[in-house]
């Protein structure tokens, strides 16, 4: 029987899909009809996630590592087809503390993975897209590339260039059918982030300052990916969406 929902027929890539954020964008996007390859470090990781649902395909891929990506992508392509949508959702946050304490080795690692990856996958996808006249491109950044998290100026400074990136892409592949998105989420409830939620008072804490009172899911993130992943969004590029229960205007 033809895939059915919102992405029928569609191929789609998701980098950091093993847990978290990613593992919920991928699953939605299955779901809603696409052939999905996740992508993380650990095949065993990736496979356990793909373990009864025939329309994940894991490839483990380092986004740090040029040679990865462009594996993973031949990979895709052969196993899947061309790609309509790309998730660029692996991150990492490795320096937490004053920025006089920075390292030139943490910075060259935070941007090899946190943006580098990113401008390696467009450009070895996009081209494809423009030629075909169509794609949608989605970009996970995060509240602290708007506003900077204390202590983590490398986190937010790769996520507001992120932002950035999205904007360039979107103006210039805008003409070709390519759309450029990037969702900003606030706390989510996942690994990446719970030195700021697992500790009880901490929690309180943060909730206590924000408007809408409960934790951030993955999958509030996933339902918004898969809006601008869809049709339902043919008239929206270049833009950021904040998905944050309300915490920039605190
Ligand atoms: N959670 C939050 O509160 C929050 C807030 C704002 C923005 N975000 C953003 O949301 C995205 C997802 O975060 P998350 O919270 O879901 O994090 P997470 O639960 O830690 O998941 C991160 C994913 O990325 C993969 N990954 C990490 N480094 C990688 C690398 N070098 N190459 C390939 N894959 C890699 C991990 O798999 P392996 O470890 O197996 O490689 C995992 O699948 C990130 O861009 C993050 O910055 C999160």
């Amino acid at each position: 029987m033809p895939a059915q929902g919102q992405l029928a027929g569609r191929v789609a890539l998701v980098t950091g899909a093993s847990r978290g954020i990613g593992r919920a964008i991928a699953e939605t996007f299955a779901r809603e009809g696409a052939r999905v390859v996740i992508c993380g470090r650990r095949q065993e990781a990736l496979e356990e996630v793909a373990r009864g649902n025939d329309a994940l395909i894991p490839i483990a891929c380092h986004v740090g590592r040029a040679a990865d990506i462009q594996a993973l992508i031949e990979r895709t392509e052969r196993e899947a087809g061309a790609i309509d949508i790309v998730v660029n959702n692996a991150a990492t946050n490795i320096q937490q503390g004053p920025c006089l304490d920075i390292e030139e080795g943490q910075f060259d690692k935070m941007v090899s993975v946190n943006l580098k990856s990113a401008l390696r996958v467009i450009g070895r996808v996009a081209p494809k897209m423009r030629s075909r006249g169509r794609g949608s491109i989605i970009n996970i950044a995060s509240v602290a590339g708007l506003k900077p998290q204390f202590e983590s100026l490398l986190y937010s400074m790769t996520k507001a260039a992120l932002i950035m990136m999205t904007r360039s892409y979107a103006q210039e592949l805008g003409p070709s059918g390519v759309r450029v998105n990037a969702i900003a989420p606030g706390l989510i409830e996942t690994a990446l982030s719970e030195f700021f939620w697992k500790h009880p008072d901490r929690s309180r804490e943060f909730l206590g300052r924000q408007p809408i009172k409960h934790l951030g899911q993955p999958q509030e993130i996933a339902d918004v990916a898969l809006l601008l992943a869809s049709d339902q969004s043919s008239y929206l590029t270049g833009q950021v969406i904040v998905v944050d229960g309300g915490l920039l205007l605190c």
